[in-house]
């Protein structure tokens, strides 16, 4: 199908399916073992009712979309996830993202295992454009020490460092491929992190966050900014999604997210799955796969994406009453879940 014939964040999917290698999507799409987590994300959103109120001026709600995270502004409290192999979607591979990333004002956080180095991604990028580098940091800490090194000196101006893996994953899925599986173990831990600290002078933010303990230790350690996830339902099945992390966050100790800056991302496809992570407190909200699939129609395919987010997540916010995105709140949504929906 054309790009203007996409509508919808899952289009994409659906396009990248019927176009890309059976590998290539299938890497994409893999979720670990039964992938019980992969569905729980997307449909979780679906168990919390919107409370809308109706009569409120929402004339001015687009512009109140922009955002900052860490202090960097944004046009969007979205961002793109960082993913693996982007030339598995298009022969620029992580090109697209960088310049789409650009053309549409969101921060892009690209992956360690990128298709292309760290470096080029960077020197793709606007003067202006913030970049955060997502590292997977091994037990070799000479090569971790290098991975700082280099990206303090492209340019980045954050660490994100996943430590949601530390046992590796099964993928049965793409390993029927023979790819996107990992038996590694690494040691990640909280003394690791002062080392890393002395590494760098950029801010070292976790991916990964999937409890409120650990979240309260996050803060307890100075960590700047957490994100809430379960890297997409594809390490560890039976994993939460990051909306129920958020919830809990929410219900057993709420000032975390005034204390640091939680993202979060996993299954996030519509405007109204982004405003409930919002309305909990969740500064920003990643989105992985749908622009991996999106590259396939290269830059303009990320910008498309970008576009319909914003579109999306103005008109929802429009039909639930909030006037101002900064303002939603956990009242804008029923909490309860339902369990037939
Ligand atoms: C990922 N993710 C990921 N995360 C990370 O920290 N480093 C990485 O290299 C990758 N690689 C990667 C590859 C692919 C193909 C996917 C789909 C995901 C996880 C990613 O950052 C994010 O957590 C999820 O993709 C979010 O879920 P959705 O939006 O894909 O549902």
């Amino acid at each position: 199908p054309e790009l203007e014939d996409m509508v919808g964040l899952p289009d994409f999917e659906w396009a990248a399916r019927n176009y890309l290698p059976i590998v290539n999507y299938t890497y994409y799409r893999n979720g670990a073992a039964g992938e019980w987590s992969y569905r729980n994300n997307l449909e979780v959103y679906q168990r919390y009712r919107f409370k809308p109120r109706m009569m409120v001026d929402i004339s001015g709600i687009k512009s109140t979309l922009p955002t900052t995270i860490l202090g960097h502004n944004f046009s969007a409290p979205f961002y793109i996830s960082p993913c693996a192999k982007a030339a598995y979607g298009h022969p620029d591979a992580e090109l697209n993202l960088v310049k789409g990333a650009n053309a549409g004002g969101i921060l892009y956080i690209p992956s360690r295992y990128s298709s292309l180095k760290m470096e080029t991604i960077a020197e793709a990028a606007a003067p202006d454009q913030t970049l955060f580098a997502q590292l997977k940091l091994s037990n070799d800490d000479v090569a971790s020490k290098k991975l700082f090194t280099r990206a303090e000196a492209a340019g980045y101006k954050a660490i994100v460092w996943t430590v949601d893996a530390p046992g590796g994953s099964s993928r049965q899925r793409a390993q029927r491929f023979d790819v996107g599986a990992s038996d590694e173990f690494t040691v990640q831990t909280w003394d690791k992190l002062q080392q890393y600290r002395n590494w760098t002078s950029l801010p070292i933010g976790l991916k990964g966050i999937q409890s409120v303990a650990d979240a309260r230790l996050a803060v307890d350690h100075g960590v700047p900014f957490i994100i809430l996830s379960n890297h997409g339902g594809r390490n560890l099945d039976g994993s939460p999604s990051p909306l129920e992390v958020a919830l809990e966050i929410h219900e057993t100790d709420p000032s975390i997210f005034q204390e640091i800056e939680v993202l979060a991302d996993g299954g996030v496809r519509y405007g109204t799955d982004a405003l409930k992570l919002l309305a909990l407190g969740v500064k920003a909200v990643g989105i992985g796969r749908p622009f991996m699939f999106s590259n396939v129609y290269g830059q303009e395919g990320v910008e498309k994406v970008i576009d319909i987010m914003k579109t999306e997540i103005a008109g929802d916010a429009a039909n639930i009453g909030v006037a101002d995105l900064k303002s939603i709140n956990p009242d804008y949504v029923k909490w309860q879940p339902n369990f037939w929906y």
